[in-house]
């Protein structure tokens, strides 16, 4: 395995209410790499996602970030060099702008530093005309927005995200899919993106991995796991045979 994984998994097993909610044998992004995960309801996406973002112990296995081999006592510095934004945004009752401050303050950022770095991720992602306004009146594009400023603005070595398109209707989901892939690009950003909808990897992700009953079942480019015609092939299943 190359060396230069940024993270890495072996033998990676969670078991939760005595059943195997899924096994990895090896994983892993390297660093700057940007990789879809897919695969039905159930298949352990999520659960994987937390485990890597040390939210989620597992049961047996190791995850190295950046070569240092996760554990007990490093898992709140290791922690602090990811962020991640769900399906829902997740947001504190409180200014839109406070929302960016709490979450930098609580990564020790704080001050000018914290402002001018809350402002920056507003304005990149469309939003400074907002942050003065409270996050609960926000509507689902301007929540997720303000969830991905939020992650972006900790400046992490690693963004995890999990379906954050989810709930978004098709023009608010497009453009952000267009202003989060050119921000990915841009940055080198090593992330791991769950979706379900097919249409949106090559929007964000240049490589796919299929999970199926917690189990790895393919991994390669967009076009190896869909091929050549997709995204128009798009309702076919990946853990499914025929390959395309
Ligand atoms: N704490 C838990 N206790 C028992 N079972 C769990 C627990 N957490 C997850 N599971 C089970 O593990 C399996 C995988 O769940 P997970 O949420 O990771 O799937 P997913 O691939 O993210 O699904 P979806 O596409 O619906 O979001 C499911 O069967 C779920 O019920
Ligand atoms: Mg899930």
């Amino acid at each position: 395995m190359s060396v230069d994984c940024f993270i890495r998994v072996e033998n990676l097993r969670l078991v939760r209410s005595g059943k195997l909610i899924f096994s990895i044998d090896e994983f892993s992004l390297a660093r700057g790499e940007v990789r879809a995960l897919v695969g039905p309801n159930g298949a352990g996406k999520s659960s994987l996602l937390l485990t890597l973002a040390l939210l989620e112990a597992a049961d047996e296995g190791s995850i190295f970030l950046d070569g240092e081999k996760a554990g007990r006592s490093n898992v709140l510095s290791l922690r602090r060099r990811m962020a991640l934004v769900f399906q829902e945004a997740l947001l504190l009752d409180t200014s839109v702008r406070r929302n960016l401050l709490i979450a930098l303050r609580l990564r020790g950022v704080t001050g000018r530093k914290a402002l001018a770095r809350a402002e920056k991720w507003l304005d990149r992602f469309g939003i400074a005309h907002l942050a003065g306004r409270s996050a609960r009146h926000l509507s689902g594009g301007e929540a997720q927005r303000t969830s991905l400023a939020r992650a972006f603005a900790l400046e992490p070595e690693v963004l995890f995200l999990d379906e954050p398109f989810g709930s978004l209707d098709y023009p608010t989901r497009k453009s952000l899919l267009n202003e989060l892939g050119q921000i990915l690009n841009d940055m080198n950003m090593t992330t791991l993106f769950v979706t379900h909808d097919y249409s949106e990897i090559p929007y964000i992700a240049p490589n796919v991995t299929v999970l199926h009953e917690g189990r790895i079942v393919r991994s390669g480019t967009v076009t190896e796991i869909f091929g050549e015609e997709f995204p128009g092939r798009r309702s076919w299943a990946p853990w499914e045979d025929p390959a395309p």
